[in-house]
């Protein structure tokens, strides 16, 4: 326990993930990747308000908003007093643009409340895991994993989070459309495709076999295989109706612009596309600055 005077923190990392979203819900695995950047979160003793300037929000535990009901279900899960407390957060990833903003605004809060309980790591994901259950409804547990560990690894439900040795460090391209979306509805689109088409089960099936395939490129260092498999999970994505004109043209972009491969990332229906382009990756910003949507350079498996 820390004496209640005291500002305890928190981070989340934000994340890319590189192959296999949406399958991930069904079962198959999919490999993401933690970003430097995330979210830190400050507690001090105080009533229950939550600020993140970078985000425009300002509000009070208790009004029925999403982060409100999702802080409080958070504090719940570790024993805190919903109330007592007021959180500062820094957040340097867009919020609802497929980066995982919501799972690393969780790990950070859980973590700046851990660090006054004492909680262990699977408490901070457990209540990381019940406050993304408030935004996405049914979420595999990939967000708050790669959120909560960083690096890059393998996620899958019955197995969890395992690290992936990478043999050297890759850096990403990130490019935003500037479309803000709601995952849980786009889990429910690729759910009702599914039920209705049952051929969109084997592209599900299609996207694990890629997520498989980008373990075995990542771990020899075939970059130009990954940026391969880039390419088809976008394809296959954008079967399943959740890519977009604007997403679209990003990956357009990135590949004209000499990347191995680019694909949307995350749930889709807007947020962001990743690219691989080694030696290439000021050409891609430069074009995709052009089409007018701001991007920028990570670097995962350091
Ligand atoms: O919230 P996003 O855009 O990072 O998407 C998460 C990945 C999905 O597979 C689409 C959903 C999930 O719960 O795994």
């Amino acid at each position: 326990m820390t004496d209640s005077a005291t500002t305890t923190t928190g981070f989340g990392y934000g994340k890319v993930i590189l192959l296999g979203e949406h399958a991930v819900v069904y079962g198959q695995p999919a490999i993401a990747a933690g970003m430097q950047v995330g979210v830190r979160a400050h507690a001090s003793a105080g009533a229950g308000s939550v600020r993140a300037p970078a985000w425009q929000l300002d509000l009070q535990v208790g009004d029925d908003s999403p982060v409100s009901t999702a802080v409080d279900r958070l504090c719940q899960q570790l024993g805190v007093a919903e109330r007592s407390l007021d959180f500062w957060l820094e957040a340097e990833v867009p919020a609802r643009a497929g980066l995982g903003s919501s799972a690393a605004m969780a790990v950070a809060i859980a973590r700046a409340v851990a660090a006054r309980t004492g909680a262990g790591e699977d408490d901070i994901l457990a209540a990381a895991a019940a406050a993304e259950s408030v935004f996405h409804k049914t979420p595999s547990g990939i967000d708050a994993a790669v959120a909560s560990r960083g690096g890059v690894g393998r996620f899958d439900r019955a197995a969890g989070w395992q690290a992936i040795p990478v043999s050297r460090p890759i850096e990403i391209c990130v490019g935003l459309s500037g479309q803000t979306r709601q995952t849980s509805d786009l889990v429910s689109a690729v759910a009702h495709l599914c039920q209705r088409t049952p051929v969109a089960r084997r592209l599900i099936d299609a996207l694990g076999e890629l997520a498989r395939a980008g373990m075995e490129a990542l771990a020899s260092g075939d970059i130009e295989a990954l940026g391969h498999e880039f390419n088809m999970a976008h394809g296959v994505l954008s079967g399943l109706g959740v890519s977009t004109p604007e997403l679209d043209a990003l990956v357009r972009a990135a590949r004209a612009a000499g990347a191995l491969g680019a694909k949307l990332t995350g749930a889709g229906g807007g947020g962001a596309v990743i690219a691989l382009a080694p030696g290439r990756t000021e050409e891609v910003l430069r074009r995709w600055r052009s089409l007018g949507c701001y991007g920028f350079l990570t670097v995962v498996g350091t």
